[in-house]
């Protein structure tokens, strides 16, 4: 793959993309039993309904309310009604894992001379949480969220906030994401994108299409030499 010119700021999705989606899920995986990535699956596909059908019906709540009612709908389709179980899977998303390839990518952006962004749904009470417990926290410049525009990827709003808070023209940012939809609708914007495919997912038959598909998010690494 050809290096990519002209990129100042490197914008992360953070939830599949940065923060692995299971492991809030594969915490308690023992008391759940076999259900337990069927669980992991239909919340996070929950999750993200949500929030596509509360920005088209103009009712925006935050992720974490989202997330919670993501959870509630994944244990009632599997026949759980367990309060406790419930709550301490929702509070897990607070120290959510990051993927193994985040840290040490978003180190050698940083000494490239890259500004860092996370650029997501999540609340901002969320995002803070997450790159603290991480250790991601002192790798990113900014955390974007959608609280600031009140409503969800993939409306213009949201990604026009990485432009305004970089300080970078859309196609001087590099976006990435694990979620398709995103890097269709972040490519169809004007980012330059890369898809990392942790999921493989097959392209989007959708506006937009990512410059580049990526296995690991070290592979930005060859794409964005020393600015
Ligand atoms: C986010 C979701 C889309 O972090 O993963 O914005």
């Amino acid at each position: 793959m050809t290096e990519w010119t002209g990129i100042r700021a490197c914008v992360f999705d953070a939830y599949g993309t940065l923060f692995d989606i299971h492991s809030p899920t594969a915490r308690v995986a023992d008391e759940l039993g076999e259900k337990s990535q069927s669980i992991s699956d239909l919340w996070r596909l929950k999750q993200l309904q949500y929030t596509w059908l509360r920005s088209l019906m103009n009712e925006y709540v935050d992720f974490w309310q989202v997330t919670g009612d993501g959870l509630d709908y994944a244990l009632a389709a599997h026949g759980i009604d367990d309060p406790d179980i419930r709550q301490r899977m929702q509070n897990l998303y607070l120290t959510i894992d990051a993927y193994e390839d985040a840290v040490p990518t978003l180190t050698a952006l940083k000494e490239r001379g890259y500004a860092t962004a996370i650029l997501s749904n999540g609340s901002r009470k969320m995002l803070d949480s997450a790159v603290k417990s991480s250790g991601l926290e002192p790798l990113l410049d900014k955390l974007l969220s959608v609280e600031e525009v009140g409503i969800y990827k993939p409306d213009k709003r949201v990604y026009q906030l990485a432009v305004d808070h970089m300080e970078a023209s859309p196609d001087q940012i590099c976006f990435v994401s694990a979620n398709a939809w995103d890097c269709s609708a972040g490519a169809n914007f004007g980012f330059q994108n890369a898809h990392i495919n942790r999921f493989s997912q097959p392209p989007e038959r959708l506006p937009g299409a990512p410059r580049a598909v990526i296995k690991s998010l070290s592979d930005l690494l060859p794409l964005l030499a020393q600015r």
